[in-house]
């Protein structure tokens, strides 16, 4: 299946943390077809413009989807007010996910703030082979954490005000990793930071961009980002047809 509309029930809602919701909903094929990394595209009553929010987890036997997003502006703060029983309209899955390859290297996943939830269905395969780097403002703007310790993973903590785990910057806890492969989600110089790393390693790297979006599926041309070919000629693709995870060395960042 390529990608489908579906009108999804929400079954449960928590609050992690002041701005934070997670959703899960019943997706019946779009969570057969949905892959780590890929998004849906959610209508928001009254809004013109589906919202992009990436799929967090996959449960194939029960045929759900978890969303966790944060309340940005008017359309986030809308789909927050949605409760169990009523039925999310949502198109899924979109876009190209992480390309996992063997889960039996060492991977190291980086994620900044809301960046952190599209990468615990990435890093759940991977189980104790994968150090899942996680920044936020301050602890209690922490989330996930338990989730991907249930999935096995090695979880550090960095905050920006010490306030919890390693007091600085997530890239920081990368100095003296080894691993295989990163795969990164999150602000955009973290991100950058992330693949200068990598390249500094020759390590190969994987990043989900963000960018704002009309369409979802590559028709508007609204999403497009530069990027370069091995030939090293740049060129414009979609963050949602192409992306939303690229190969780092393929991103042309703007300074
Ligand atoms: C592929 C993709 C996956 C995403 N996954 C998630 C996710 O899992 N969880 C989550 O909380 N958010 C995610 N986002 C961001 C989310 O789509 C935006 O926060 C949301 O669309 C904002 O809508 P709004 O109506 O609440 O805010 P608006 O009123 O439209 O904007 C409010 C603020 O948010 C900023 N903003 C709006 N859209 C984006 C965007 N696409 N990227 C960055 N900033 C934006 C605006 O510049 C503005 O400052 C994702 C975005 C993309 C492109
Ligand atoms: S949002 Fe329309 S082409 Fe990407």
């Amino acid at each position: 299946m390529k990608y489908d509309t579906m009108l999804c029930g929400l079954i449960r809602k928590n609050r992690l943390a002041e701005d934070i919701f997670d959703f899960t909903v019943e997706a019946g094929k779009l969570a057969e077809a949905a892959c780590p990394g890929q998004f849906a595209h959610i209508y928001v009553p009254g809004k013109t413009l589906r919202r992009p929010i990436s799929i967090c987890e996959i449960d194939r036997d029960h045929k759900t989807l978890r969303f966790v997003f944060q309340v940005r502006g008017e359309g986030t703060r809308l789909l927050s007010q949605a409760e169990p029983g009523d039925r999310l309209d949502i198109l899924a899955p979109l876009g190209r996910g992480f390309d996992l390859g063997g889960t039996g290297r060492k991977a190291v996943f980086v994620g900044g703030g809301i960046g952190v939830p599209p990468l615990l269905e990435a890093a759940k395969p991977f189980g104790e082979n994968a150090a899942v780097l996680a920044g936020f403002r301050s602890g209690n703007a922490v989330i996930l954490k338990e989730d991907f310790e249930r999935a096995g993973n090695r979880v550090m903590i960095a905050t920006d005000d010490g306030s919890s785990g390693h007091h600085g910057l997530v890239t920081d806890l990368l100095a003296g990793l080894a691993c295989d492969v990163i795969f990164a989600c999150g602000p955009t110089p973290m991100l950058k930071a992330v693949c200068r790393a990598a390249k500094e390693r020759g390590v190969p790297c994987q990043v989900s961009l963000e960018q704002r979006m009309a369409c979802g599926v590559g028709a508007c041309l609204g999403c497009a980002v530069r990027l370069r070919r091995e030939t090293g000629e740049e060129y414009y693709g979609h963050v949602c047809k192409d992306g939303p995870v690229f190969d780092a060395a393929q991103v042309v960042w703007e300074d």
